[in-house]
């Protein structure tokens, strides 16, 4: 390469960079000082002279969960082609053309390009109402949670070290935004009234959203995230809810940051034991219970009994919990006896001939693939109880 290069006075560009250099110096001791008396110093976690966050590479984290979301990346254009979305590259575009050109016609009437009304029109053909208020009611419980989500991890991104760490959960925080948006559109799609939050709800995710550092792991990445994972696993297998694999699938990577990223980044056993913290995760996780109860109806409308429900969340919520070295009040093995035996009281009070049953060994995702990717995170249910 020749560049014409341009003359330049020797003496004013010494006298630059010395200036320069005293400044740099200066800002930096200033900044480091403020931080040793616990001041607000430098705010980045960046360390300039590495070229890389504080906290070094981390290309584990990397490989396992950014790297790993990219190739598993999916579009809402082709996921649901009755939504709003217009994401699909001309490539995908092509390959979505090329699929359909090798289907038979019924396949290609089964997986066609099918509008926002002919979307809809199938619901209703699928769905009574009752059906509809209920799957509404339980897929919004997490659509609300889908905000969160997206608001919890964009402040994870802040509370986490190294380069790597750091790009796993930003492809969280991306996952988490295209989670809300065509969640909303596929809730709205049913066309009945979308409940708020319910006050349990509200409690557990204002809790999470709130948590101090890495508890925020704990309150979203481990219980919502598993209450995520099972409701998608729920509904994955119904008709028009399709779409809700690939959600389980971004969801199950999620649940296992926490863990990956302490095997790089040990919590202190003062931060995984110390009482405040213990029960902290307690009152973050104490909302779930009565949710369970709440969406007693809902859940019986499409055939699945809530105990069963609620057991295996939470059997799957203490699994991660102990995994990543969340430690609770009690150990998670009392908890969920006592969860146990509260779901059997409240059973043999309403409802007649209950016989005494082990909701936390229930399981009641549906979807073939989806109990798969659940055995893989968790082990088979019959022996994990
Ligand atoms: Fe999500
Ligand atoms: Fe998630």
């Amino acid at each position: 390469m020749h560049f014409d290069k341009l003359p330049i006075n020797q003496k004013a560009l010494t006298v630059n960079r010395e200036l320069e250099r005293a400044a740099n110096g200066a800002i930096r001791a200033y900044d480091a000082l403020k931080s040793k008396v616990g001041l607000r110093g430098r705010a980045a976690a960046y360390d300039d002279h590495a070229y890389e966050f504080v906290g070094g590479a981390n290309e584990t984290m990397r490989k396992k969960h950014y790297d790993k979301s990219l190739r598993l990346l999916w579009k809402a254009e082709a996921a649901a082609p009755w939504s709003s979305f217009k994401d699909a590259t001309d490539g995908e575009k092509e390959l979505m053309g090329m699929a359909e050109r090798g289907m038979s016609a019924d396949e290609k009437a089964a997986r066609a390009r099918i509008s926002s009304a002919e979307f809809r029109a199938l619901l209703d053909a699928e769905y009574t109402l009752a059906e509809k208020k209920a799957i509404v009611a339980i897929l919004s419980a997490i659509g609300h949670g889908e905000a969160y989500a997206w608001l919890v991890s964009a402040s994870t991104l802040t509370d986490v070290k190294s380069t790597g760490a750091k790009a796993a959960v930003t492809m969280q925080v991306v996952e988490e935004a295209k989670h809300f948006v065509v969640l909303r559109e596929l809730i709205q799609a049913f066309g009945v009234d979308i409940p708020r939050q319910s006050a349990w709800e509200y409690l557990m995710l204002e809790g999470a959203l709130k948590a101090k550092g890495l508890n925020k792991f704990f309150g979203m990445n481990v219980l919502v995230e598993t209450i995520a994972l099972n409701i998608f696993g729920l509904l994955s297998d119904k008709p028009g809810l399709e779409i809700l694999r690939l959600f389980h699938l971004d969801e199950s990577r999620h649940t296992a940051l926490p863990d990956n990223y302490f095997k790089e980044f040990p919590m202190t056993a003062w931060e995984a034991k110390n009482p405040a913290a213990r029960m902290s995760r307690l009152l973050m996780a104490l909302p779930a219970v009565p949710l369970v109860f709440f969406l007693e109806a809902e859940a019986a409308e499409i055939g699945v009994d809530v105990f069963e429900f609620g057991g295996s969340i939470m059997r799957k919520a203490f699994t991660l919990a102990d995994r990543a070295g969340f430690a609770l009040p009690i150990p998670s093995k009392q908890l969920l006896a006592i969860f146990n035996s509260a779901f059997n009281a409240y059973c043999s009070l309403t409802r007649e001939g209950h016989v005494w049953r082990d909701y936390a060994s229930a399981e009641t995702t549906r979807g073939a693939a989806e109990a798969a990717v659940e055995r893989e995170i968790f082990g088979d249910p019959a022996h994990a109880a």
